[in-house]
């Protein structure tokens, strides 16, 4: 008999809906045809990697050395460790170390290893919400309690309900910038704000709880705008990331967890890092991938691709008459859905299931009433939705 919690996790009907639409949509295809199914549902980026990733490849696939294929440290090699280091240095803005790096198995892989290393039994990881779906799963794997708090009207950091859900069992507080779903960049001055207040709870009450920045969009963010530094701003900082989306290699699950160098607990943080790396069963993160990324991590997809579709999008869904969030990065559109359906996003996504768009609903991402659009697709496939975005905008509920 399977674990009762994993037969209600793959049998209800919420249970990783994103995957389930995508499983949906190339049904849909095989019955209507690629071109009359408007698939929205996963971020799968579809640019190709850069030729920099496609080079060093291609050359590290030559090499023939002895031993080039082994076990080495789980916390990774050390060019890795050294190049994400170097990464990190730029963009943090001081100095960072080799051995503030653990490698891993893409950005869901350093977030499980990080809460291993953080959460006991019932602690609790504060997250603003929306968020990505998975952070329900991922704090559950370790006993934790994820405490939802609301974000602002238009999804920036709301600081005092993060300070009232600040207690003697926060071990984390996870925030994710640009964020999935809304597109959202927590601007200079919301970071600023919530460090300073992480500090002031852990100057009052002796512990510190860890600030975890998921930044697998970072470098894919539109009109100029930066994601802001912490690590210059609190000292129990972490990054955990991928070349996932800014590479456009998802499937090769390669990334790192960063630890501020400034951390009192760095050692012990990043030996429970490499242990939990291992007692998971991840061991190591991909060896061949590791040798890959210390060569080409400062590459770049063309994201303006990703700004071009944004703006087609935007034009779709202003004609359709749908209210959404201006994404400032990332590659998704969350999106009100309209008046008739309320806080019901799980009906309207039915009717853009009717009309051949496949959306997942706000529920999921903790917002009732919304629906995310990823637009990590072709054009054709945006300009061509706008009729059926239209119909689905202006089918009134239980029509
Ligand atoms: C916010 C966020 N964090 C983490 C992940 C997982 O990324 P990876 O594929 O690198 O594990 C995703 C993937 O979509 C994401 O959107």
């Amino acid at each position: 008999m399977i674990a009762p919690y994993i037969k209600e996790m793959i049998t209800s009907k919420s249970a990783s809906a994103i995957r389930k639409m995508f499983e949906q949509g190339k049904i849909l295809k095989a019955k209507y045809g690629d071109d009359k199914v408007f698939d929205f549902s996963l971020g799968n980026p579809d640019l190709d990697p850069p030729g920099e990733v496609l080079n060093a490849i291609e050359e590290i696939a030559k090499d023939k050395s002895h031993g080039c294929h082994g076990y080495m440290s789980n916390a990774g090699y050390d060019e890795a460790r050294q190049a994400m280091a170097d990464k990190e240095t730029l963009e943090q803005g001081i100095k960072v170390t080799s051995d503030c790096v653990v490698m891993s198995v893409g950005a869901a892989a350093a977030i499980n290893v990080v809460f291993k290393t953080l959460i006991d039994s019932d602690e609790e990881v504060i997250v603003p919400s929306p968020f990505f779906v998975d952070y329900r799963n991922y704090i559950k794997n370790y006993n934790g309690k994820l405490v939802e708090v609301k974000t602002t009207e238009d999804f920036s950091l709301d600081i005092n309900n993060i300070k009232n859900a600040l207690n003697s069992k926060t071990a984390a507080v996870l925030i994710n910038s640009p964020n999935n779903p809304t597109g959202r960049i927590y601007s200079e001055e919301d970071i600023k704000n919530l460090c300073a207040a992480l500090n002031e709870f852990g100057n009052k009450s002796g512990r510190y709880p860890y600030l975890i920045c998921d930044e697998p969009y970072r470098a894919i963010t539109y009109d100029n705008k930066k994601v802001p530094s912490v690590f210059d701003k609190y000292d129990y900082s972490v990054i955990v990331t991928s070349f996932a989306k800014n590479l456009s290699i998802p499937g090769e699950r390669i990334g790192y967890i960063c630890v501020n160098p400034n951390c009192p607990e760095k050692a012990d943080f990043i030996g429970g890092c490499t242990f939990a790396t291992r007692v998971l069963g991840y061991v190591n993160a991909p060896g061949f991938m590791q040798k890959v990324v210390a060569k080409s991590w400062n590459a770049k997809c063309d994201y303006s691709a990703y700004a071009k579709r944004r703006d087609l999008l935007k034009d779709v869904l202003d004609n359709a008459g749908l209210k959404y969030a201006d994404p400032e990065g990332a590659f998704y559109v969350f999106c009100k859905v309209p008046e008739s359906y309320g806080d019901d996003d799980a009906a309207f996504v039915e009717v853009l299931e009717k009309n051949l768009i496949l959306c997942p609903g706000g529920a999921g991402f903790g917002m009732k009433g919304w629906f995310r659009i990823c637009y990590c697709v072709d054009e054709k496939s945006i300009i061509n939705s706008r009729d059926a975005f239209y119909k689905a905008a202006h089918t009134v509920k239980g029509e």
